[in-house]
């Protein structure tokens, strides 16, 4: 404790430059740096001596990992990263499998934007960064992992069957599923086989798609979503929305609209479904781009 506080104090006194360098164990070398901040890996194969101006974002941007492999092979550190210590040595590299795949947080990020443009659902970003709060707050500069390791794929356990698109140019027809529910579109890329206990909800959160866009190529299906039948839906088709919103607790529509700059008149057309009194239920993904 007495010794945290002299770091703290010296961090805060010293006005010393801010350039960050990386320790690099050398072949010959054994073992980890002698600064190595306690509870921090000692396996790894590379180490970043704190300077002052580090922080955590510094960290991950020089070594390019993700905040969560940071905080993997660094486990004393905490979600905020309010305890780096100047002068300690840190793992920022070698202390197990990295994120094969970063997104650096930029001015005017928010998740659902992230989560659009890399084909994530929310629950795909909040897995590959658990440190992510409830309301998905983010920071410029955070790197984010945004794909996982090309190891089996037992995140996903729906059943998906893609039209993959044939790369040759013959005439044959590209293969969709046999199963497709009636009035549902046969010109989409991706199809989902519904499974009982499923809602429009939930299907929408697996797949990122708003509710609009399920009901434009499922046309069959009710806005209330009540006959859903044990079939193939298409789960995502062109035209489509551009930018989807999940709605959480607390929300209203005019609360909606003002965030995303969008009139009344622009959310009822971009969601036909919402009823007068514009209704919302958490966990609904609302429409508030444009559909192209
Ligand atoms: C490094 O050590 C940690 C903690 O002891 C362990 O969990 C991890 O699997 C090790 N990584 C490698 C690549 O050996
Ligand atoms: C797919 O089919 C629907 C309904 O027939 C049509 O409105 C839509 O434009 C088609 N999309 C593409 C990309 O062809
Ligand atoms: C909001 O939208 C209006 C009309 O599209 C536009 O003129 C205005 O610049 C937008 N405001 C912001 C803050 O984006």
């Amino acid at each position: 404790m007495l010794a945290q506080s002299l770091f703290i104090a010296f961090a805060v006194a010293s006005g010393v430059g801010a350039n960050w360098l990386p320790y690099q164990r050398s072949a010959l070398s054994s073992g980890p740096p002698s600064n190595l901040a306690a509870g921090s890996f000692s396996n790894c194969t590379s180490y970043a001596t704190v300077e002052t101006g580090d922080t955590c974002s510094t960290l991950e941007a020089a070594a390019d990992i993700s905040f969560s492999d940071l905080l993997r092979w660094n486990p004393e550190l905490d979600t905020a990263c309010t305890i780096l210590e100047l002068g300690a040595a840190y793992c920022v590299g070698g202390g197990g499998d990295a994120c094969p795949q970063l997104y650096t947080v930029a001015s005017g990020d928010y998740c659902s934007k992230i989560e659009s443009e890399e084909g994530l659902t929310a629950a795909q970003l909040q897995a590959l960064n658990p440190w992510l709060d409830a309301n998905c707050d983010l920071e410029v500069g955070e790197v984010l992992c945004v794909g996982s390791s090309p190891t089996p794929t037992t995140t996903l356990t729906m059943t998906v069957s893609t039209a993959t698109t044939a790369t040759t140019t013959t005439t044959s027809a590209v293969p969709t599923p046999t199963n497709i529910a009636s009035g549902s579109w046969t010109n989409c890329t991706t199809y989902y086989e519904v499974q009982s206990g499923d809602s429009c909800t939930a299907i929408d959160e697996k797949f990122g798609i708003a509710l609009s866009d399920f009901l434009r190529w499922n046309p069959e299906v009710s806005d209330d979503c009540s006959n859903l039948l044990l079939a193939a839906y298409c789960v995502k088709g062109s035209p489509a929305c551009d930018e989807v919103y999940t709605v959480v607790s607390g929300d209203y529509c005019a609360k909606i609209e003002y965030n995303y700059n969008i009139t009344d008149a622009d959310l009822y057309a971009l969601n036909p479904w919402l009823d007068s009194a514009c209704d919302l239920q958490v966990g609904q993904n609302l429409c508030v781009g444009e559909i192209e």
